[in-house]
C-alpha cells in the first residue's frame, strides 16, 4: 500500500468510526429528517430543531416518527394534620391540593407502624368512602375497605383504594401526591 492509498484508507476508517460513534449524526443527514421519511435503524433517535424522531416500523417500512412528548411528573407534598390530631387507630379525611389543580380527598389513618394515606374515592364508581368502625365503607353500593392498606374487604369494588405516600416529621403528617 503506497502513501496515498494509506491516507485514503485511514481517512475512510476515521469517517466510518465517527459514523458508528455518533450513530450517523456526523453525516449531516440529520437536518433532513421529517416524519414519514425513510430511516435505516429501528429504534434509532434523532433530535432536529428540538423535535425528537424515532425510527419505527410502519407497514413494512422503517420511517421516522415524532417521539411522544415526555410528560414531567409533578409532585406536591402537603402538611395535612398535626401529629397530635391523629391517634393510633384514628382516621381523618382531608383535602389535599393536586399538582394539576383543585383538591382531592385523602383518608389518613394512623396505624401501629405509621401513617397510611388512601384516596377517598371508592374504586367501584368513585363515591367517597367513610370510616365506619374498623372499615372504610362506601355507602353507594356497599363496598368495604381495610383502612391500613386500602384492600377490598367486600365488593362490588375489586381494586384496592389508591395509596399515596404519607410521612411524619416536625410534629406534622404529610401526604405526597404525584400526577
Ligand atoms: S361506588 Fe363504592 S361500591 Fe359502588
Amino acid at each position: 500500500m503506497n502513501n496515498s492509498s494509506r491516507r485514503a484508507f485511514i481517512s475512510a476508517s476515521v469517517a466510518s468510526f465517527a459514523w458508528l460513534v455518533t450513530g450517523g449524526r456526523a453525516s449531516g443527514a440529520a437536518s433532513a429528517i421529517t416524519a414519514g421519511a425513510p430511516c435505516k435503524t429501528k429504534g434509532q433517535e434523532r433530535t432536529v430543531k428540538g423535535v425528537t424522531y424515532i425510527c419505527r416500523s410502519a407497514k413494512g417500512k422503517l420511517v421516522w416518527r415524532k417521539a411522544p412528548a415526555t410528560v414531567q411528573e409533578q409532585v406536591v407534598t402537603v402538611r395535612v394534620l398535626e401529629s397530635a390530631a391523629l391517634a393510633v387507630g384514628e382516621t381523618k379525611i382531608v383535602d389535599v391540593p393536586v399538582p394539576s389543580g383543585g383538591t382531592t380527598g385523602v383518608v389518613v389513618t394512623r396505624i401501629q407502624t405509621g401513617i397510611t394515606a388512601l384516596a377517598v374515592a371508592c374504586t367501584h364508581a368513585s363515591y367517597p368512602v367513610a370510616r365506619v368502625g374498623n372499615e372504610l365503607v362506601c355507602d353507594l353500593h356497599g363496598s368495604k375497605f381495610e383502612p391500613a392498606t386500602g384492600a377490598v374487604v367486600n365488593g362490588p369494588a375489586v381494586r384496592p383504594l389508591l395509596r399515596y405516600e404519607a410521612s411524619e416529621s416536625n410534629a406534622g403528617v404529610y401526604v405526597t401526591i404525584r400526577s
